[in-house]
């Protein structure tokens, strides 16, 4: 069977993206003993180096596949990771935002393309940067689904209608099937007042998007990348690893 493709997006920064695409997608490797593959589609490249890979050493990039240099099958760098490979990303693609624009005016315009690999993986995930761009609309366009990471704070509600315009234009436009997984609360502290009124806000207007549990504020989480390990590996029993193996067990269940 086809892999599922699933987009981790929210046009804010610092919200979890890649921190809830790194460990979802370790997690389901591992644990699900799934084959996947994690894309790395922000110039940032924090999911590479979350993964423990060494950006100057890497040849080929999401970049090359995006502009039509390299299949991606060419990009794909097995991690040292169970069943968990990754397209990595470096700071080469901030560029493509831009060639992106000028491309889509000729026929050639490369979208993204993952047919070639869709049957080598259960599910392939998508980092997405922190802006509705380019690169977004293409990771959308060719998502079976989308995660929204957020975090609890009053600014995280207006962008999520927002962003769920832009589901919905990306659904008109390019890919009717686009699903909306689920909204997953990051960075969580149930003690704070300001939390349990967002999330009460929430559970008013995507009571049944928001996925069960919620990712706590763990040091053992935001320090796990500095070791280039998802957190199944870096602190297995901890809390957090607790959190998103149940999480990725209800996205699974899900799409
Ligand atoms: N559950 C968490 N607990 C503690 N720190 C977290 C947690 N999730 C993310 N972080 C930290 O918050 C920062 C932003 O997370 P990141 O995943 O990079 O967001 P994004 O990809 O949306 O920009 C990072 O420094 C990360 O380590
Ligand atoms: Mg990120």
């Amino acid at each position: 069977m086809a892999a599922k493709v699933i987009s981790f997006s929210n046009q804010k920064g610092g919200v979890g993206k890649t921190t809830s695409c790194v460990n979802i997608a370790a997690q389901i490797a591992n644990k699900g003993n799934k084959k996947v593959l994690m894309i790395d589609m922000d110039p940032q490249g924090n999911a590479t180096s979350g993964l423990g890979l060494t950006k100057s050493k890497i040849k080929k990039t999401i970049y090359d596949v995006i502009i039509g240099k390299c299949d991606i099958k060419e990009a794909v760098i097995k991690t040292k990771f169970k069943n968990l490979s990754v397209v990595p990303a470096t700071i080469d693609l901030a560029g493509a935002e831009i060639e992106l624009y000028e491309l889509e005016e000729d026929a050639n315009f490369t979208k993204l393309a993952l047919d070639s690999i869709k049957n080598d993986y259960d599910y392939i995930f998508i980092d997405c940067p922190p802006s509705l761009g380019m690169l977004t609309v293409n990771a959308l366009s060719i998502s079976d689904g989308i995660v929204i990471p957020m975090q609890c704070e009053f600014y995280s509600l207006e962008g999520m209608s927002q962003l769920l315009n832009t589901v919905k234009k990306i659904r008109q436009l390019y890919n009717p099937g686009l699903q909306i997984v689920g909204i997953l609360l990051t960075m969580y502290n149930g003690r704070l007042t300001l939390t349990n009124q967002v999330v009460a806000e929430l559970k008013k207007y995507y009571a049944e998007l928001l996925f069960k549990v919620p990712i706590s504020r763990t040091v053992r989480i935001s320090e796990a990348p500095g070791y280039g390990e998802p957190i199944c590996y870096h602190d297995p029993y901890g809390k957090g690893a607790l959190e998103y193996a149940a999480v990725s067990k209800e996205l699974m269940m899900r799409i």
